[in-house]
């Protein structure tokens, strides 16, 4: 399965198939002729592949960068010692950087990319259901920040994206749903057709049934790829409604110090949020909401490590980049797949809203 992202000099394709790592370094050659490469990865990964990893490195010519794994390492410094690899490998302008990993990875390894020679090519091998239906396209790159998540980055789009969801078989039941909310989240946001699907295939989803999985995140990545052409740099309000929960989410992270709550998990909780919050505020219509909680019935909250603070959620809302001229932003779901922006919930109706989920 193959999907592009038009936008003109800066258009790219993303391969979706199971197995496809096999073909990878036959892919970027005829895709990057004459080009060299480098592979940025992650402990984790650089252990469970090594076998793979030193064929695509053997097979490109090129070296291998391993970062530490963990948001905790979404830093600065982990940025800052893939630029020094960089440098230290000689590459060049042509050369493109393949971000081996999940949304860490990509995320830093992409930042790093659009800063090194002022900006060189970089190719997203995802390796998470994450980054396979959000992080690894539309080119939001970066790093976190004490004050807050993603605080320092830049927009550069991928060249080219691999998504073999063999990597899948690997990753941690955990890990996995973390992921899946993220695809569950175009339910809210991706059309009515997307709401059908997910309501109906979500148990052979969960169940990692890899015909409807690769259908899902087929699904989740044609959503975001027309979403990103039409709004690539989040100006118009579009790209807004993929952020669908993360006002919540990015604060509660935040909470537990990026440490003990999984972004996904993170999100799931503000999803949750999302929806009261629509309820409370009646962007939701009633005739509908059966139908809304019988599709969030089936994502369990996963637990938390401790009582939230609603008061402290809050504060920590204002520091989140989505804040615009003081004010902040919400997606709040309307129709059974579809949602819209609103800066206008006043500071009692996040804390009613908070409380109703955390109490
Ligand atoms: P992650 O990159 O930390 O990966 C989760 C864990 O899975 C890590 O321990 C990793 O080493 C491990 N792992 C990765 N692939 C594996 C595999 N195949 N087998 C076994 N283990 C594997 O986290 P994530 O959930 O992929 O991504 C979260 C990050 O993505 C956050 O930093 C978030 O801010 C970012 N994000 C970015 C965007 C964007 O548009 N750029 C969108 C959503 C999320
Ligand atoms: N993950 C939200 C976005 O890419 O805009």
């Amino acid at each position: 399965m193959k999907i592009t992202v038009n936008l003109k000099e800066r258009s790219y394709d993303i391969n979706i198939e199971h197995g496809l790592r096999f073909r990878f370094t036959d892919l970027v050659k005829s895709a990057f002729p004459d080009t060299s490469f480098a592979i940025v990865t992650n402990t984790t990964i650089a252990e469970l592949y090594k076998e793979l990893i030193n064929s695509w490195s053997s097979e490109l010519d090129c070296p291998i960068h391993v970062v530490p794994d963990g948001e905790v390492y979404k830093t600065i410094e982990t940025w800052n010692g893939i630029l020094d690899f960089l440098l230290d490998s000689g590459l060049d302008r042509s050369s493109k950087v393949i971000a081996l990993g999940g949304g860490v990875v990509g995320d830093m390894t992409g930042f790093a990319a659009s800063t090194f020679l002022r900006g060189v090519g970089f190719i997203q091998v995802p390796t998470t259901l994450l980054a396979m239906v959000d992080s690894s396209v539309g080119g939001k790159t970066g790093v976190d920040h004490a004050t807050g998540k993603n605080l320092i980055g830049a927009f550069h789009q991928p060249e080219l994206v691999i998504i073999d969801t063999g990597f899948l078989d690997t990753l941690s039941d955990r890990d996995f749903l973390s992921g899946y909310a993220e695809l569950f989240k175009y339910a809210l946001i991706g059309g009515r057709d997307m709401f059908d699907f997910v309501y109906a295939n979500h148990d052979a989803m969960v169940a990692k049934e890899r015909d409807k999985l690769l259908e899902g995140i087929y699904r989740s990545v044609s959503i975001k790829a027309r979403v990103v052409e039409q709004d690539e740099h989040e100006t118009s309000g579009l790209r807004a409604l993929l952020n669908f929960g993360h006002t919540f989410a990015h604060s509660i992270e935040k909470y537990f110090n990026f440490e003990s709550v999984l972004h996904g998990e993170a999100v799931l909780w503000g999803i949750h949020c999302a929806y009261e919050m629509g309820k409370l505020t009646d962007t939701v219509s009633s005739g509908d909401c059966s139908l809304f909680e019988e599709l969030l019935s089936r994502m369990p909250l996963p637990k938390l490590p401790q009582k939230v603070d609603p008061g402290k959620i809050l504060g920590f809302m204002y520091k989140d980049k989505k804040v615009l001229s003081g004010k902040l932003r919400f997606v709040l779901p309307t129709d059974p797949g579809f949602s819209k922006v609103s800066t206008d919930i006043s500071e009692k109706q996040v804390l009613a809203t908070l409380e109703r989920v955390f109490p």
